[in-house]
């Protein structure tokens, strides 16, 4: 498939993406999930019931992020930004602002990001980098009730639903990039774009992730094969 500057590009990344920034993903061998239960660190019941916990999880990997770097496979996407413009749409899963980081300009964090923090008695929003993380649960400025990471746990809602439901509706060519296609609704996004007319890529180095709703499946490491195609369609 030949991606053109008019050609309208939505993109969907997970956790593979990072993968060779050194940020862990969540179900390959030794993948964050592995050491921890879910049900532990990433609902809002866990959150309730030992917010010390969470907030343990989450600085570290908040602290963890801090030193990751964006890889080729995200300087790739700011590439195709650059030809595509206001045609090229990201979508990520991913909460370790590397997209941004890299330099892209809008990306659509469904998942919320590490970077912030919200309370949970007035809605506040706050940086993280803004607010003191040595109290084991930090605490609102505004009114000193707890803060939680502004990050979409299991069972919640993800952010921005509707501008990707609109995105899907109005894209040429669905790229999915370093994701398992395990948790909805991003997984079924492939298969809405497919289904509304769009021509579907994946880049994975696990074969076992093509499902039948990927056109075209490229077998491989993200950081390899991303920049590869751009140069392929952008010469
Ligand atoms: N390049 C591309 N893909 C890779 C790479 C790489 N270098 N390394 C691993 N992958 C692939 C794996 O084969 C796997 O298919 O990335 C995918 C990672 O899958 P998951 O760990 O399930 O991560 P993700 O799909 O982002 O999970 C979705 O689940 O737990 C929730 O909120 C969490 O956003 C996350 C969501």
């Amino acid at each position: 498939m030949q991606i053109t500057r008019n050609t309208r590009l939505l993109v969907l990344t997970g956790a593979g993406i990072s993968a060779e920034s050194g940020i862990s993903t969540f179900r390959d061998k030794g993948g964050l999930w592995e050491n921890h239960r879910m049900e532990d660190v990433a609902t809002p019941e866990a959150f309730a019931r030992d917010p010390r916990m969470v907030w343990r999880f989450y600085k570290a990997r908040y602290e963890h992020s801090l030193q990751a770097k964006p890889n080729p496979a995200h300087f790739a996407l700011v590439d195709l930004e650059k030809q595509l413009d206001r045609n090229f749409h990201l979508i990520t899963q991913n909460i370790d602002n590397l997209h941004t980081l890299a330099g892209n300009r809008d990306p659509i964090e469904m998942h919320g990001s590490l970077r912030r923090c919200f309370c949970t008695g007035c809605d506040a929003h706050y940086a993280m980098e803004e607010i003191d993380l040595e109290p084991e649960i930090p605490l609102c400025a505004a009114c000193g009730a707890p803060l939680r990471p502004d990050v979409v746990w299991f069972g919640e809602m993800p952010y921005h639903l509707d501008r990707i439901d609109s995105l899907l509706k109005n894209c040429d060519v669905f790229l999915l990039v370093g994701t398992s296609g395990v948790v909805y609704p991003a997984a079924g996004f492939v298969m809405t774009a497919k289904y509304l007319g769009a021509h579907t890529l994946a880049i994975n180095p696990d074969a076992s992730s093509k499902t039948e709703a990927i056109d075209e499946f490229h077998l491989g490491k993200a950081g390899e094969v991303l920049p590869r195609l751009v140069r392929e369609w952008f010469p």
